[in-house]
């Protein structure tokens, strides 16, 4: 496994690489979602290239990038068993050189949801997704369906883009108890962490109701509050029940459709993501 920082290696690296190219973007500080990822890949492509960088364009003004949880020694550790032929791990100067003024933005889907609470955060996304995708020219690149949102905008952009590569989705990785993996859990504090598995039960709780044959969407939204409400250092910041595709909020659930939500325990914020029908 080669670990490479410069764009100029990485050309030539991918170049000695013949066969099917599979790639995993991340932010490092992995976990069990990531791992999911890379060995799907791993199973389907002949090389994989995962690249692990904290990308400063999604993140907001007031959001946490110099606190993100880094350790890249800790990761390169859990994939180097995995069978990973390449690491990219590149500089903010090598992604960003000054100067840098080109952006890729998705418009209309971009727009509720976490684009609406995190303005600019999928203009960051796509512009870093795509220039990881002309860097390393994979055959397949992996996303978490935990990132419904970014999953499918970064399906749209390459739909739109014409970039030659298929984007295989991959199902949330959970803790025993529901609690979706994620690099920011560690931010949580003994009591939050227990708490926090209300994403979870929320979620549940607005299935069986669907299950139970509830079409009526403000409902399901409904459940879905009752339960966060019941939970003290739960701060909701939405529930959605929306249409998979457009990520329109719906009147009446029909056909394929997402749950989601946000939610703030202190300063730390989860989001979670169930799919009907
Ligand atoms: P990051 O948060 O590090 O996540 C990298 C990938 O892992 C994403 O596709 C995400 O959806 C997936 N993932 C995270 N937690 C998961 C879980 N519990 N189960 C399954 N998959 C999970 O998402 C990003 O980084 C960035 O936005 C990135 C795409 C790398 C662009 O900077």
């Amino acid at each position: 496994m080669k670990t490479i920082t410069t764009l100029s290696d990485l050309r030539a690296a991918r170049l000695s690489l013949t066969g099917t190219v599979g790639l995993v973007p991340t932010m490092g500080y992995l976990h069990e979602g990531h791992l999911s990822l890379i060995r799907r890949a791993r199973v389907e492509c002949e090389h994989v290239i995962v690249t692990i960088f904290v990308n400063p364009t999604q993140f907001g003004p007031t959001e946490d990038l110099s606190k993100y949880p880094r350790d890249l020694e800790r990761d390169l550790g859990l994939i180097e068993p995995l069978g990973v032929d390449l690491v990219w791990n590149p500089s903010a100067e090598v992604m960003y050189p000054s100067g840098y003024q080109t952006w890729v933005e998705v418009e209309a889907m971009t727009r509720p949801l976490e684009g609406a609470m995190r303005p600019g955060h999928f203009r960051g996304v796509t512009t870093v997704v795509a220039k990881l995708f002309n860097a390393t020219q994979p055959h397949k690149a992996y996303f978490g369906q935990k990132d419904a949102q970014q999953a499918a905008v970064i399906r749209q952009m390459t739909q739109d883009l014409d970039f030659p590569i298929e984007i295989v989705v991959c199902p949330i990785v959970r803790e025993a108890d529901g609690l979706a993996m994620s690099s920011r859990n560690k931010y949580l504090s003994e009591a939050e962490r227990k708490a926090a598995t209300v994403l979870f039960r929320a979620l549940s709780a607005a299935k069986d109701l669907y299950e139970g044959g509830e079409r009526d969407a403000e409902k399901v939204r409904g459940k879905m509050k009752e339960v966060l409400a019941g939970e003290p250092l739960a701060q909701m910041q939405y529930v959605s029940c929306a249409d998979y595709v457009s990520l329109e909020e719906l009147r009446e659930i029909k056909g394929k459709t997402l749950l989601s939500m946000a939610v703030f325990f202190g300063k730390t914020r989860l989001i979670d993501n169930f799919v009907l029908g």
